[in-house]
């Protein structure tokens, strides 16, 4: 169990991390779901008087999500209604100035926390909590709330550090998706069960084929995933969206894991068929038999569409994590809503996760109510689902 925002007295100096990561394009952030669902918390901490500094992160380094966090405090104010003040800095000499003058009722957002040393890569809490990120801010704040469920799966310094030296409390979000994903899973694997992965992200995905193989009838692939478990199978092409490499590194890091699931599970696993490119700026599709890598493709094909809506039709439960094209571009956006319509056309149990696909509902009009829940999480709502902890949620565990 953990302490929430029950437990917390009223009118403290709190160090409140969120999760505001959004889709971002050309710079711009594209989405603002998260950003309303932490409103919320942050509302209900300024009706009890509190003192609040934001902490939070956007992309990664290298990739070109990874910005300064000025515009999403801007997104923050609009949904609050208040100034957010955003404070370049997270944990030097302007950070702690900042962080001085900071009264009750006051709201700051500190720069995109990926930008220190020390926050990333993923290590054990007690090392965490060593970095000057948390050693510095812990002594400025009478407590830390934990709000940043969707990234609970990363034993990063600003989720893991803080509550080992501080007294730390679960944020409203954090609560609420704990305890929906829980609930969700007691009823997950009832009948046929089919799970669509799409996405960028390998390290999230390979071990929920793993760990979930023997409960899930079918998993379908798409999006750099599916390119990356079709090149395992021998077809050589990549998915490098705007020349980022993504799929050469991706490929790289874990070809051999990719490899292995893929002989291991080979009846479970369902590759893509055919896959759409840009053809002369239409869309065009190709078979995967015999293909070749001359261009980047885009999107999963109709042949593979159909075959992936016949599947879920005939599922109980349908879990999606990640999107099967470049949704944003409407030409590769026939499977990303393709799918989602016929979820959202059958009664089964039905989740969808991932901070980019979830704002394909909003953008191609779907009606969130057609499906059971749209986690604003992504790689923690899988990981969720396959019954393994968080590293976010076991740091708050305590005895009370
Ligand atoms: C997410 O969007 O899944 C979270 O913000 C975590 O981001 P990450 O995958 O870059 O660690």
């Amino acid at each position: 169990s953990f302490q929430t925002l029950d437990d917390l007295e009223p009118g403290q100096r709190l160090l409140v991390r969120i999760d505001v990561n959004a889709p971002v394009e050309d710079g711009v952030v594209q989405d603002d779901r998260r950003f309303a669902r932490h409103a919320e918390t942050v509302q209900e901490l300024l009706a009890d008087d509190h003192a609040i500094a934001l902490l939070a992160h956007q992309g990664r380094p290298g990739r070109d999500t990874f910005v300064s966090l000025d515009q999403h405090a801007a997104i923050l104010s609009d949904h609050l209604d208040r100034p957010v003040e955003f404070v370049a800095d997270t944990c030097g000499e302007e950070a702690l100035s900042a962080i001085d003058g900071l009264e009750r009722g006051d709201v700051l957002l500190l720069e995109n926390v990926r930008m220190c040393e020390g926050e990333l890569p993923e290590e054990a809490p007690e090392t965490k909590a060593e970095t000057e990120l948390v050693r510095t801010l812990s002594t400025e704040f009478d407590a830390y709330v934990s709000d940043a469920y969707a990234t609970a799966h990363r034993s990063h310094a600003s989720i893991v550090g803080f509550p080992l030296v501080m007294d730390a409390y679960a944020g409203r979000v954090m609560e609420q998706e704990y305890r929906a994903n829980t609930a969700i899973r007691e009823r997950a694997f009832d009948g046929p069960v089919t799970m669509i992965l799409g996405g960028t992200k390998a390290e999230d995905t390979i071990p929920v084929v793993e760990q979930l193989a023997d409960v899930v009838d079918h998993f379908c692939l798409g999006g750099i995933i599916g390119e990356l478990f079709l090149r395992a199978d021998g077809h050589d092409l990549g998915y490098d969206v705007d020349g980022t490499e993504l799929f050469d590194h991706q490929w790289e890091a874990h070809s051999e894991t990719i490899t292995d699931a893929l002989e291991t599970h080979d009846t479970t696993v369902v590759l893509p068929t055919d896959l759409a490119y840009k053809d002369d700026g239409d869309r065009a599709e190709t078979a995967v038999e015999g293909i070749e890598k001359q261009t980047s493709y885009l999107d999963i094909g109709s042949e593979t569409i159909d075959r992936y809506t016949d599947r879920i039709a005939d599922s109980e439960a349908v879990y999606v994590k990640g999107a099967v094209g470049v949704f944003e571009d409407e030409r590769f956006a026939n499977g990303t809503v393709g799918i989602l319509s016929a979820i959202a056309d059958t009664d089964c149990v039905s989740v969808v996760g991932g901070g980019d696909t979830a704002h394909s509902i909003e953008l191609y009009d779907l009606d969130e109510d057609d499906f059971t829940r749209v986690s604003i999480a992504g790689g923690a709502y899988v990981r969720a689902l396959t019954g393994a902890s968080l590293a976010g949620i076991d740091a708050l565990e305590c005895d009370s």
